[in-house]
Parts: structure tokens; sequence; C-alpha cells
């Protein structure tokens, strides 16, 4: 992949799935990577893949929800490496439930990393970004940023939120004239743990969603995945939808208006793990 070449990219969740993916690739674009993980297992494999391919490497856990220990972080990887370029915040987990049935503490344990992990991440790199003259925000949404289906409320709150704080941030950072493009990404079904790690309400069998969501969901390779976001990233795209069925749904929530909600809901409790 071309332009990544000495750019020192930051990428957390690096430990599985996309992230993991993303750093493989960026690393063999010649990028220097600071990967960053909870799962320090998982990241030990991502950094020893990176270390074959002979790239820079730094690796840290971290929790994207500690905003302080986040912070810390960012000063530390631009003390390491002298510059940033690019932050993938990329962190998630999944949870399925509907609203009547989930605690308060479900819904804020998703909002904590999937949207308040992507505001730490980029408030914390955001100044070196700007410093390093040629900086670039990749923030993780998902096609559930784009519309909105039952027993994911949680989730796609945070996906939602995602979209709208990096949608006003790009703006912000063109209009401000500064050096970083901001990208925000929306992946369809790819094929990662997120549902095998993934929590649900009280009764729902994780297990039976997590195979649901292998078999009839997930069809992206986390592979071909990031190699449809480093060429979004290069090409400095506003957005990018990671798979054919992420493409397919963006045109008929669009298209549909508000009427995509009786439609999807059918469609969703066939397909989305943990439906009726
Ligand atoms: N797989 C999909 O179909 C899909 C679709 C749309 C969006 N996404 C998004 O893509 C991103 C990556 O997910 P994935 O599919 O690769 O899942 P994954 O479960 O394979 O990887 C996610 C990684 O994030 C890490 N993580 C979880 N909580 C963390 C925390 N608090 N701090 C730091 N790291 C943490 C996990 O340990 C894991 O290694 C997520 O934001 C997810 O919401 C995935």
């Amino acid at each position: 992949m071309k332009g990544f070449a000495g750019k020192v990219a930051v990428v957390t969740g690096a430990g599985s799935g996309i992230g993991q993916a993303l750093a493989i690739e960026l690393a063999r674009s010649g990028a220097k990577l600071a990967i960053s993980d909870v799962d320090t297992e998982g990241l030990a494999q991502t950094e020893e893949q990176l270390k074959a391919i002979g790239a820079s490497v730094k690796t840290d856990r971290l929790d994207v929800t500690e905003r302080e220990a986040f912070l810390a972080y960012a000063d530390a990887v631009n003390e390491h490496f002298g510059k940033v370029n690019q932050i993938y915040n990329n962190a998630g987990i999944a949870y399925t439930g509907d609203v009547e049935v989930s605690q308060f503490k479900d819904i804020e344990r998703v909002m904590d990393v999937d949207y308040w992990g992507v505001v730490n991440g980029t408030k914390a790199f955001l100044p070196y970004l700007i410093a390093s003259g040629d900086g670039h925000v990749v923030n993780v949404s998902s096609v559930f940023g784009l519309f909105s289906v039952p027993g994911q409320a949680a989730y796609n709150a945070a996906k939602f939120a995602v979209r709208g704080f990096t949608e006003a941030l790009r703006e912000e950072m063109a209009l401000a004239g500064r050096p970083v493009r901001v990208t925000t990404v929306y992946p369809g079904g790819i094929k990662t743990a997120i549902a095998r790690n993934a929590t649900a309400a009280e009764g729902l069998d994780v297990a039976k969603m997590a195979s649901r969501f292998d078999t009839r969901v997930a069809h992206t390779s986390p592979q071909r995945a990031a190699r449809i976001i480093l060429k979004a990233v290069h090409k400095k795209k506003a957005r990018v939808l990671v798979g054919p069925d992420a493409k397919v749904v963006d045109v008929v929530a669009r298209l549909g208006g508000s009427g995509y909600q009786r439609l999807f809901a059918h469609v969703a409790s066939r397909l989305i793990p943990g439906q009726r």
C-alpha cells in the first residue's frame, strides 16, 4: 500500500480482528506502529508478526476507556517515535439486548468503550497529529452507525455518536486549515472475534448469536477490510464503507428514509445475532 512509508501509526484494539489486520498491513506498507489492547496475549501475537515484517513497534497494554492513561500514552508514543501521523481508533465491543431488558451499566459500558474510547484517542493524539504537519484521524464506526436495528440500541447509539463526532471533526480541521485529514469507517460484517467477545442481556445465548454472526453476517476478511480502509485513508476519503453488504444497506437506508426501519427490523430478526 502506497503512502504509509515512514509514517507513525497508532492502532487501538490491535490484538485481534480489524485492528490486528490494520497493524500488519501498515507495517507491510513501511509504517512504524504503536499498538495497544487490553488483550495482552493477542497483542503479543500482533507484535510478533510486526517484528517478523521488520517494522518498528511500540507495544502497550491500554484500556481506551482510561482517559488519563490514554493522555500519558499519547505523550509516550510521541516521545518514542518523535512524531505521530495517524491514529486508528478501532478498539470496540459488541452487546446485544433490547432496551427494555438492558441494564444502564450495559448501555454505559458500550458507550464507554465504543464512543468515549474514540473521543479519548482523538483528543489525546490531536495535538501531535497537528504538530506532525501530516496527520490523519481514522475512527471506526459501523454500518450500525448508519441505521438502527432491534437489539442493538446501545451499539447503535455509540456508533452513531462516533459518526457525528468524527464528521464534525473533519469539518473543523478543514475550516481551521489544520493539516489533519479525518476518515470515518463503516464496516459491514467482518470475520473477527467481535461476536464471540460480545456480551448480551440475560437469557440470550451468546454462543448461538456468535455462530449466527460467523455463518450468516460476517463475509469480509479482516485483511480485506484493512486494505479497503487503508486505500480510503490514502485517498483522504471522508468515509469508507467496508464490504459489499455495507454498500447495499447504506443505499437502502438512505433511499428508504425512515421506512428502512420496518424492513431492517424484519431482516435483522433473521440475520442479527440474538434476534427473535
Ligand atoms: N467485525 C465486524 O463485523 C464489525 C462491524 C462493524 C464495526 N466493527 C468495529 O470494528 C472494530 C474492531 O472490531 P473487530 O471486529 O476487529 O473485533 P475484535 O473483537 O476482533 O477486536 C476488537 C479488539 O478491541 C479490544 N478491546 C475491547 N475493549 C477494549 C478496551 N476497553 N480498550 C482497548 N482495547 C479493547 C479487544 O480486546 C479486541 O482485541 C470495533 O470498533 C467494532 O465495533 C466491527
